[in-house]
C-alpha cells in the first residue's frame, strides 16, 4: 500500500500570520481541564452575577418530519439551565466549545470518512465568512497569487481587495469550476507570470455555488485535486450550501476533504468550510474549519487577539440541539431543508419559465438557492452586458436581482444576473419575472430602433 503524505502547512503560512502572538492566558486554558487542577487563571466575570435564570427553547417539529431533538420530558422543549447556563454566559475557549468541536469531528468523521488520526482537526467561527477570512490573512503575503473560482461570492471579494494579493480567474460553468481552465493557467504560468510563485491557494465553493447555483461532479474535484498537487496549491473549499443538496438521490459528490486522501495519497491540502447558516439559522453566526492543525491554530491565533472566542450562547443552543438529534438526526433535517429549496426552486422555474422563455436562460440547480440567470437584452449578442440595466431600468420597475458584475472578481462584463429563491413567495415570483420581461422587451425594443437608425 502507497503510503499516505501528511504535507506541511509552515511553508504556505504568510509572514503576518507569524507575527500574531498568544495571550498568555488563554493558551492556559486547556489545562483547566486537568483532572484536580485549581484555576486562578482567568478573568471570569462569576456567572452568579448575570441577570439570566435559564434560556427556554421552543422546538418545532422538524421539515422532515422528524421527532424534535431533544430527549427531555417535553422534547419540543430544550432548556439551558446549571452548568449548560453557566458555559453560554461564560468566556469560553478559542477554538471552539470542546464538547461542541468532539460532536463536530464525530460529524466529519461520519461525512467525509476521515478517520481521526491527528492530521485534521475542526474549529468553530462566528459564521463561515470569519473562518475564510482569517484562513486567507493568515496565508496570503505580498507577492501571492490566489486562484478564485468565478464567478464567485463577492462577500469574499471585499476582505480579499484588502489582503496583499493577486487574484487570478479561473472560470465556472454550469457544472462548476472549470479544471480545464484551471489547468491552462497553472501550465502556462511561467510564461505569464515570470519569475513569479505558483499560486498558493485555490478558492472554490463547490456545492449549490453562490452565485451560479452550479456543483462541481466529483470527477471534476479529482481533476482539481491532482492539479492542486501537481502545482502545489491548497484548497478552500467553502461548502456553505453542501447541506442544501436536493438532485437526485445517492449522486452528490463528495467532498474535496472526502477525496483528498484517495485521489493524492496525501492530508492537508484540503481546508473545508463549513456553516450552520443555511440549515439552522444564519443570525446564530456559527461556522466551522476542517483542516490541518496548522492552519486551524493560525487561524485561532488571529481569533484570540480580537474577538478572543465565538459567542458561547449559541455554541451551546448548537450543542444541545445537536447532541439531541445525532449525526443522522442532523442529516435528516437538513434533507428536509433541502426539499424545502427544490420546491422554491421548482415554483420559481416554472414561473419564470412562463415569462422569460426566449428571453432568458438558466442550468438547473441541484443545489442552493440560486439561479444565475443570462438575460438575452440584445436578441443577437447573448453577451450582451446586463448591470447597468439591472441597476436602472429594473429598479425602475420595481425587481431587484443581483448584477452578475458583483461575482467577477476583476469586475467584468457579464449578461447574467443572480436571483435568489429561498423567500420569495409565488405571487412575488410571478411578479417580479413579469416586471424582468418587460426590462428586456423594452431594452431590445430600444437596442433595435437604435440600430435602425445607425
Ligand atoms: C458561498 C458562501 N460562503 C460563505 C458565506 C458566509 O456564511 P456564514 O453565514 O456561515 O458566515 C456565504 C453566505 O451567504 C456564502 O454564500
Amino acid at each position: 500500500m502507497s503510503s499516505i503524505a501528511t504535507i506541511d502547512i509552515a511553508p504556505f503560512l504568510s509572514q503576518k500570520s507569524k507575527l500574531w502572538k498568544n495571550d498568555g492566558i488563554r493558551s492556559l486554558m486547556a489545562l483547566e481541564s486537568t483532572p484536580g487542577i485549581i484555576s486562578l487563571l482567568a478573568g471570569r466575570p462569576n456567572s452568579s452575577t448575570f441577570p439570566f435564570e435559564s434560556i427556554t427553547l421552543k422546538l418545532k417539529p422538524t421539515l422532515a418530519g422528524l421527532p424534535p431533538a431533544t430527549a427531555g420530558a417535553d422534547p419540543f422543549t430544550l432548556t439551558i439551565e446549571g452548568e449548560d447556563l453557566n458555559e453560554a454566559l461564560q468566556y469560553g475557549m478559542t477554538p471552539g466549545a470542546p464538547r461542541l468541536l468532539d460532536w463536530l469531528t464525530n460529524f466529519q468523521t461520519h461525512v467525509h470518512k476521515r478517520v481521526q488520526d491527528g492530521s485534521w482537526k475542526v474549529n468553530v467561527g462566528s459564521g463561515s465568512q470569519e473562518l475564510i477570512y482569517r484562513t486567507c490573512d493568515s496565508l496570503m503575503n505580498d507577492d501571492d497569487f490566489l486562484l478564485i473560482e468565478t464567478p464567485v461570492y463577492p462577500g469574499t471579494l471585499g476582505f480579499l481587495a484588502a489582503l496583499p494579493c493577486t487574484l487570478i480567474e479561473v472560470n465556472a460553468d454550469a457544472q462548476g469550476l472549470n479544471p480545464t481552465h484551471l489547468e491552462t493557467i497553472l501550465s502556462t504560468w511561467d510564461t505569464t507570470h515570470p519569475g513569479k510563485r505558483y499560486p498558493k491557494a485555490l478558492y472554490t465553493i463547490p456545492s449549490g455555488s453562490n452565485p451560479t447555483g452550479a456543483s462541481i461532479p466529483e470527477a471534476r474535484k479529482i481533476e482539481v485535486l491532482k492539479l492542486a498537487k501537481k502545482y502545489n496549491f491548497l484548497v478552500l473549499e467553502d461548502d456553505a450550501y453542501a447541506f442544501l443538496y436536493y438532485g437526485p438521490e445517492g449522486q452528490q459528490a463528495r467532498s474535496y476533504f472526502a477525496l483528498e486522501v484517495e485521489v493524492n495519497a496525501e492530508k492537508g491540502r484540503v481546508v473545508r468550510f463549513d456553516s450552520f447558516s443555511k440549515v439552522v439559522s444564519s443570525g446564530m453566526r456559527l461556522g466551522y474549519i476542517t483542516a490541518a492543525p496548522g492552519i486551524c491554530n493560525a487561524v485561532a491565533l488571529i481569533t484570540t487577539n480580537t474577538s478572543l472566542h465565538t459567542p458561547s450562547v449559541t455554541q451551546v443552543m448548537a450543542y444541545k440541539l445537536l447532541a439531541g438529534w445525532g449525526p443522522e438526526g442532523f442529516l435528516a433535517h437538513c434533507a428536509g431543508v433541502a426539499a424545502f429549496y427544490r420546491s422554491r426552486r421548482d415554483m420559481f422555474e416554472r414561473v419564470a419559465h412562463k415569462h422569460l422563455s426566449g428571453l432568458a436562460e438558466w442550468a438547473t440547480p441541484v443545489a442552493g438557492m440560486f439561479l444565475y440567470i443570462r438575460l438575452r437584452v440584445q436578441a443577437n449578442n447573448p453577451d450582451a452586458d446586463t448591470a447597468e440595466l439591472m441597476r436602472t431600468k429594473a429598479v425602475a420597475k420595481g425587481v431587484l436581482a443581483v448584477p452578475g458584475t458583483a461575482f467577477m472578481p476583476l469586475r467584468g462584463p457579464t449578461p447574467f444576473v443572480r436571483i435568489s429563491f429561498s423567500i420569495i413567495e409565488e405571487a412575488e415570483a410571478e411578479e417580479a419575472c413579469r416586471r424582468l420581461r418587460e426590462v428586456i422587451l423594452e431594452t431590445r425594443a430600444e437596442a433595435e430602433a437604435a440600430m435602425r437608425t445607425t
